[in-house]
């Protein structure tokens, strides 16, 4: 069969504020939260197939679902229905060989499912010349996963609705180095969720606002008030059901980070480093104290879902 591809790469995120407001009808939370996507990434593959199919490789790759509940296979569908909806004809060989590269570990709070549907999404739009624009991209991801706009646009970005609603932040050039220590075995996103409303106990919960305090933090690109200023209201809840996370994040403070933090419904924690020498002090002295699985090295802000290869595109379509 010939070989028509795109491969899209896509990052991971973590969350430098995340504050949960009340749960809605919908059983979601509306929430507030700063995105900030980092260098560890995930590469998605499309290929022009006759049915759609996808293959995982790499980092906890048997966890992820190989059939229709594949959430890159879900973007592949819903892109499909815009097609259909607007009269796009797609080429003949409408199906898609999806193939994922795992580097973001699997259920650890990374929104590595996000990624790759959103990877999915860039990829297909381009595999069958469709020319969506971002926004039009972004309500078709938001459609697929609560962090999939978010992946498409990397950066530093603040998150609202159920984290869907996307606006620009106003940030510093300011670099900043990141350690991430990955636990053993992953936590369910509504899990923790459920657990954060078991706490609360039915107690009125304010509506979510955005950090001042972290806001000018990164406008003045300074990473010690950076570190000062993050805060996670899934951790407590995270912690309550995974307590070694108690003792990694606590190793990185007395490691020196800057700052440490559950990642979105965790179980990964990230920690903040002075520069890129310390971050790899803290991610030899994390690793040597046994208090995680395995760790790595991310800086951030990274980019969002970016085509790096193309192949026989051209004669795709038209
Ligand atoms: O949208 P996504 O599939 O990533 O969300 C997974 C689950 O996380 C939801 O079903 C919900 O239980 C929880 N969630 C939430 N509020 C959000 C985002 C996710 O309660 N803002």
């Amino acid at each position: 069969m010939a070989n028509y591809s795109v491969t899209v790469r896509v990052p991971a995120k973590i969350n430098l504020q995340l504050t949960v407001g009340p749960l809605r009808p919908d059983g979601y939370h509306d929430l507030v939260t700063v995105f900030h996507a980092i260098s560890l990434s995930d590469e998605v593959t499309v290929e022009a197939a006759d049915g759609d199919s996808v293959t995982v490789t790499g980092e906890g790759a048997d966890q992820v679902p190989a059939d229709r509940d594949n959430l890159a296979l879900k973007a592949v569908s819903a892109l499909r229905a815009v097609t259909a909806l607007r009269g796009i004809r797609i080429p003949d060989m409408a199906g898609v060989a999806v193939t994922i590269r795992k580097r973001i570990p699997v259920a650890a709070g990374l929104a590595g499912g996000s990624a790759d549907a959103a990877a999915a999404l860039v990829a297909c739009d381009e595999l069958w010349h469709m020319g969506l624009s971002q926004a039009e991209l972004c309500e078709v991801a938001a459609g697929v996963g609560s962090d999939a706009a978010f992946a498409l646009l990397g950066g530093t970005v603040v998150g609202q609705g159920r984290g869907e609603r996307l606006t620009s932040a106003l940030v510093s050039q300011a670099r900043y180095h990141w350690v991430l220590a990955f636990a053993d075995g992953g936590l369910s996103t509504p899990a923790v969720y459920g657990m954060l409303d078991k706490r609360r106990d039915g107690a009125p919960v304010a509506e979510p606002e955005l950090s001042n305090e972290l806001m000018a933090a990164l406008r003045a690109g300074n990473p010690e008030r950076v570190g000062k200023s993050l805060s996670n209201d899934l951790q407590a809840p995270a912690v309550a059901m995974l307590p070694a996370l108690r003792h990694t994040l606590d190793a990185g403070l007395d490691f020196g980070a800057l700052g440490a933090l559950v990642s979105g419904s965790g179980p990964t924690c990230f920690f903040l480093a002075r520069d890129a020498s310390h971050a790899t002090d803290l991610a030899v002295a994390l690793s040597a104290a046994g208090v995680c699985r395995g760790v790595a090295r991310a800086t951030g802000p990274a980019s969002g879902a970016t085509v790096i290869d193309r192949a026989g595109i051209d004669r795709v379509g038209g």
